[in-house]
């Protein structure tokens, strides 16, 4: 596989996409980073390009990933807005494929299903929750999943709890029938994340990842 250098991101100008662009330019990558409005980006390096544009338009995610080796995604569904989670997916491996990218991290919440699952009571009933109260959401998220399933690039999906916008770290826990713990920092969550990009441990696998 091709060495990353510049990384493509999704979703960076969010709470926990602010943890990862920080993470990426600290351990020496270049980012280049898609951003409904700039503005809201407070970040400020010469190894970040801002592309600004929505995850939902084919063409702006082929001139996001366009130079890159490796794209990460922290995008998260806004209310009352077109669903994002699996169209974004479909654009990003469409891209991938036209750009012949092989490496594709993207965070999502333990709600989301997979066959290899073995969820405790606790984490159904956490899943049951989102497929109530947010069927529609819930719905998109698990397309999205299938599209990964469907494709044939290296993904990894970290499936995470509630998280905690800090600094913090603590020791976490990595496993892949289900979310053993609560929360966990976003700090910890985009170590997790970068580390996963550079190094394939769970290639087209879904962890669950929670602080210890
Ligand atoms: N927060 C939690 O406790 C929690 C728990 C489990 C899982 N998760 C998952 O973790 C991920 C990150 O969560 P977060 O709380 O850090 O998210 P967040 O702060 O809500 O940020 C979401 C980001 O996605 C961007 N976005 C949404 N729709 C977009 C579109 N159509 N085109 C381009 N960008 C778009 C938003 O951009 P704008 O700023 O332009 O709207 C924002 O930057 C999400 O997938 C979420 O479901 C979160």
């Amino acid at each position: 596989m091709e060495n990353i250098s510049k990384v493509a991101v999704l979703g960076g100008a969010g709470r926990t996409g602010n943890y990862l662009i920080n993470q990426l330019l600290n351990k020496g990558f270049y980012v280049k980073a898609l951003v409904r409005n700039p503005e809201n980006l407070t970040i400020q390096n010469s190894h970040l390009e801002i592309i600004k544009g929505d995850a939902v338009d084919e063409e702006i995610i082929r001139l996001l990933l366009a130079d890159c080796q490796a794209v990460v995604s922290t995008i998260g569904q806004r209310p009352g807005e077109p669903m994002v989670a699996s169209q974004s997916v479909k654009n990003v491996l469409k891209a991938m494929k036209e750009l012949n990218i092989d490496r594709f991290v993207l965070l999502a919440g333990l709600n989301i299903d997979t066959p290899f699952d073995k969820k405790s009571p606790k984490t159904i009933m956490a899943t049951d929750w989102m497929k109530t109260n947010f069927p529609i959401i819930q719905e998109d998220r698990q397309k999205a999943y299938d599209l990964l399933v469907q494709s044939d690039v290296g993904w990894t999906q970290v499936r995470v709890p509630f998280i905690e916008f800090t600094d913090e770290s603590s020791e976490i826990e990595v496993n892949l029938e289900d979310c053993l713990g609560d929360k966990i920092t976003a700090s910890d969550i985009v170590v997790f994340m970068v580390e996963e990009m550079t190094e394939s441990n769970y290639s087209r696998k879904s962890p669950f990842i929670s602080a210890i």
